[in-house]
C-alpha cells in the first residue's frame, strides 16, 4: 500500500488527506482537473508535509489520462475524493452529476480493473440515509436518495458492492461522511468554495471575516432543544484519518465495507454560531428564515463500527473546529485566490 491515487487531492478534504497520507509515508499521486479547487492547495500541502507528491491535472472521465497514471505509477490504491457536491445544482443539472460523479467513477474504475488495482477508499455522505427514521444512524439503516447528488452517491455505493461480488479481489471501503468543518491548524489548506457558500460554516466564516453580512438561519422551528438544525459536525483532519484507518484496514478485509465517520455528537445551529464567534472575538449577525427544503431537523452519526473495525474515533472537539476554521479565513480572506 505504498502508492496512493488520490482523486481530487486539491480540494478541501482531499488536500487534508493527502497531509495525513504525506506524513504517514504514503507516497502520491493526485488526479484533479481543479474544477472546485486550486493547485495552490497541493503546494500547501507539500510545505504542510516538507514532502512532494505528483500531481497530474486530468479529468477522471479521461480514460487515456488514466491508463497513463496506471501505466507510469505502480499504484496500489485509489483514494477516490473526486466528485462534484452542490445538492442545489444537482436538482437543476442532474445530468452533469451523473457524468460527472457516476460515469467518472466508473472510467475510474475500468481503469483500475485494467491496470489490476482493486483496492478502493469512496467517499460517500450521510445523505445516503435520506431522512432517517431514528438516531443516531447505524450503517445497516435503510438507504435513500433525496436529491440526485444523494442518487449519485447511493448509485456508486451500489456499483462498489456488485464489484466485490463479482470479483473478490475487488476491495472497497465506504465512507459516509457527516458534516466536515475545520481546517488544518497550520491555517495553509482549509475549505474555499467558488461561489456563496452552501454549507453552513463557510457561510458563517465568511460573515466573520465581512465578505457576506449576514447569516440565514433555515428555520427555527425544528423539533430541536433550539429549535434550529442539528448536525453531525466533524473535523476535516479528523476524517482525513479516517482514510489512513480505511487504508491499512483495506488489505485485511475483501469485500465493500461501509463506515460513517461522525462524531456522535450534534450541535444545532444557533450553538454553531455562538461557538465560531466566541472563537473568532466577532459578532456572526444572524436573522431565521423559512426552512431549506429537503433539510432533516437532525442528523447524526452512531460512530461505533468505525471505532471497532478500523480503530478511528474523532478526537478534535467543537473549539479546535471552530478556532481551526477561523485561522484558515482569517489568514486567507480570499481563500486561495489572494
Ligand atoms: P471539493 O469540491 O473541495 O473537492 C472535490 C475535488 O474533486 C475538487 O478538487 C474538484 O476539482 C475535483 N473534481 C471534481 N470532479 C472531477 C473530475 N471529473 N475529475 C477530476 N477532478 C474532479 O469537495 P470536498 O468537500 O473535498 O468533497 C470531497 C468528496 O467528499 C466529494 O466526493 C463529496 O461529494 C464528498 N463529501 C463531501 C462532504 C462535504 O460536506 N464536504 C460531505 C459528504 C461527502
Ligand atoms: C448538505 C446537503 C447534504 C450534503 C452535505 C455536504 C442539503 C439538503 N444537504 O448537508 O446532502 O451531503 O451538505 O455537502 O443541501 N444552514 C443554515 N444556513 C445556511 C446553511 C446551512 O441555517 O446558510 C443550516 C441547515 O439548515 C442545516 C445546517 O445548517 O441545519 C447544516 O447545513 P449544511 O452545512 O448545508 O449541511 P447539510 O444540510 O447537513
Amino acid at each position: 500500500m505504498k502508492t496512493v491515487l488520490v482523486t481530487g487531492g486539491a480540494g478541501f478534504i482531499g488536500s487534508h488527506t493527502c497531509v495525513e497520507l504525506l506524513n504517514e509515508g504514503y507516497d502520491l499521486v493526485v488526479v484533479d482537473n481543479l474544477c472546485n479547487s486550486d493547485a495552490c492547495a497541493l503546494d500547501r500541502v507539500q510545505e504542510i508535509s516538507g514532502r512532494t507528491l505528483d500531481f497530474v491535472r486530468a479529468d477522471i472521465r479521461d480514460s487515456a489520462a488514466l491508463n497513463d497514471i496506471f501505466s507510469r505509477y505502480s499504484i496500489n490504491a485509489v483514494v477516490h475524493f473526486a466528485g462534484l457536491k452542490a445538492v442545489g445544482e444537482s436538482v437543476a443539472e442532474p445530468l452533469k452529476y451523473f457524468d460527472n460523479n457516476v460515469n467518472g467513477t466508473v472510467v475510474l474504475l475500468q481503469a483500475m480493473q485494467r491496470h489490476e488495482v482493486f483496492n478502493i477508499v469512496f467517499s460517500s455522505s450521510a445523505t445516503v440515509y435520506g431522512d432517517p427514521a431514528s438516531l443516531p444512524i447505524k450503517e445497516d439503516f435503510p438507504l435513500a436518495a433525496v436529491n440526485p447528488y444523494g442518487r449519485t452517491k447511493l448509485i456508486i455505493e451500489q456499483i462498489l458492492f456488485d464489484l466485490g461480488k463479482s470479483d473478490s479481489r475487488w476491495q472497497s471501503v465506504l465512507l459516509r461522511y457527516f458534516n466536515p468543518v475545520g481546517a488544518h491548524p497550520s491555517g495553509l489548506i482549509g475549505e474555499d468554495p467558488n461561489d456563496i457558500p452552501n454549507n453552513l460554516m463557510p457561510f458563517i466564516a465568511q460573515v466573520a471575516i465581512g465578505r457576506l453580512q449576514e447569516l440565514s438561519i433555515y428555520g427555527g422551528d425544528y423539533a430541536t432543544p433550539d429549535g434550529t438544525g442539528v448536525r453531525d459536525y466533524i473535523h476535516v483532519v479528523d476524517l482525513a484519518k479516517g482514510h489512513l484507518a480505511a487504508l491499512s484496514h483495506i488489505v485485511q478485509t475483501p469485500g465493500t465495507v461501509a463506515y460513517n465517520l461522525g462524531t456522535g455528537q450534534g450541535y444545532s445551529v444557533l450553538e454553531m454560531v455562538k461557538a465560531f464567534a466566541a472563537a473568532a472575538d466577532k459578532p456572526v449577525p444572524y436573522k431565521i428564515v423559512a426552512r431549506r427544503p429537503g433539510d432533516a431537523a437532525q442528523c447524526y452519526a452512531d460512530p461505533a463500527l468505525a471505532a471497532e473495525k478500523l480503530g478511528w474515533r474523532a478526537e478534535l472537539g467543537l473549539e479546535r473546529m471552530m478556532e481551526d476554521t477561523w485561522r484558515w479565513q482569517s489568514q486567507n480572506p480570499q481563500g486561495y485566490r489572494q
